[in-house]
């Protein structure tokens, strides 16, 4: 693993008791911050927060992070006890499982949405006025490749993302002058516990898409958050890293033009 340098950074990460937001507070605490897990999966929170103790500071915040009353409390209280908020990555999300946009439950789109772009809003909203203050931050959103290609059976999840992708460069634009970083992920499908939310049909058709013919790991996910939390990301904002690629395989196209629209699903 190569050093990232979070050293004495402090890092609030929603949803980060299992998956990929557990495996970037190990990554940062690797690197030297001190984390603050804000999830709504008490026990699942302490657990992992009692495993990650280990490797420096956690602390465990029990939110719903779709409830503004319970963010702004859950960052008063980081504040309190870690005495500043340096990162923030807005990780928490869920798919709503799967169907045709006219089949998907109204109530389960809305929840997707509320959780996966509300929730992140509300906490970008409770944490970059004490950044502003403090002069640094950085925040960064995991959005998903769904957010840029739009992915069958999963309009409510790939809108939610596609959304959120939106809200990182609306806000990386307005923070852009104030040494606040403001980025997303967009990675491929990683095989964490939320696949028991998709149908096994989606899964497949996600993995079909990734070209390098498996299935991210939460880890490679990790370390490019890491990096993107770091000082050292300090011109990149309001930008959208793709942990995936959509590589168009057309051999029948002359290849500048392949490369052309390659090119373009990369585009932000
Ligand atoms: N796993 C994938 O294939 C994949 C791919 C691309 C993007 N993502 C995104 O990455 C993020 C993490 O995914 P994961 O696979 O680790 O998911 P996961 O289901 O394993 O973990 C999600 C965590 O978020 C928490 N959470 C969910 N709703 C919450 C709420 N309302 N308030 C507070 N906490 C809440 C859960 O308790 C859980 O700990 C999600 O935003 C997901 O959409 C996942």
């Amino acid at each position: 693993m190569n050093k990232v340098d979070l050293n004495g950074r402090v890092a609030v990460i929603t949803g980060g008791a299992r998956g990929i937001g557990y495996a970037t507070a190990e990554r940062f605490l690797k690197s030297g911050a001190s984390v603050a897990i804000w999830d709504i999966n008490e026990e699942r929170a302490q657990q992992a927060a009692a495993e990650l103790g280990k490797l420096g500071k956690v602390t465990v915040n029990t939110v719903e992070l779709t409830d503004e009353a319970a963010v702004q409390a859950a960052a008063a209280e980081t504040l309190s006890v870690h005495g500043k908020i340096d990162i923030a990555v807005n990780n928490a999300g869920i798919t709503g499982g799967n169907g045709t946009t006219w089949e998907l439950d109204p109530k389960v789109w809305f929840d997707v949405i509320n959780v996966n772009l509300y929730g992140p809003y509300l906490v970008c909203r409770a944490v970059v006025p004490h950044m502003l203050t403090s002069g640094y931050g950085r925040i960064v959103n995991i959005a998903s490749v769904a957010g840029k290609e739009g992915n069958p059976n999963a309009s409510h999840y790939s809108a939610s993302k596609a959304g959120l992708i939106g809200l990182t460069k609306s806000l990386g634009k307005e923070l852009a002058t104030k040494n606040i970083m403001v980025n997303c992920v967009t990675p491929a499908a990683s095989q964490t516990e939320q696949f028991a939310q998709m149908t096994q049909a989606h899964i497949d058709y996600m993995a079909s898409k990734i070209p390098m013919g498996r299935f991210v790991l939460p880890e490679e996910i990790a370390a490019m958050i890491a990096w993107l939390s770091s000082e050292d990301c300090s011109f990149t904002t309001a930008g959208v890293t793709a942990l995936t690629r959509m590589l168009l395989l057309a051999s029948s196209l002359p290849s500048d033009l392949v490369r052309l629209i390659n090119a373009a699903f990369d585009a932000e």
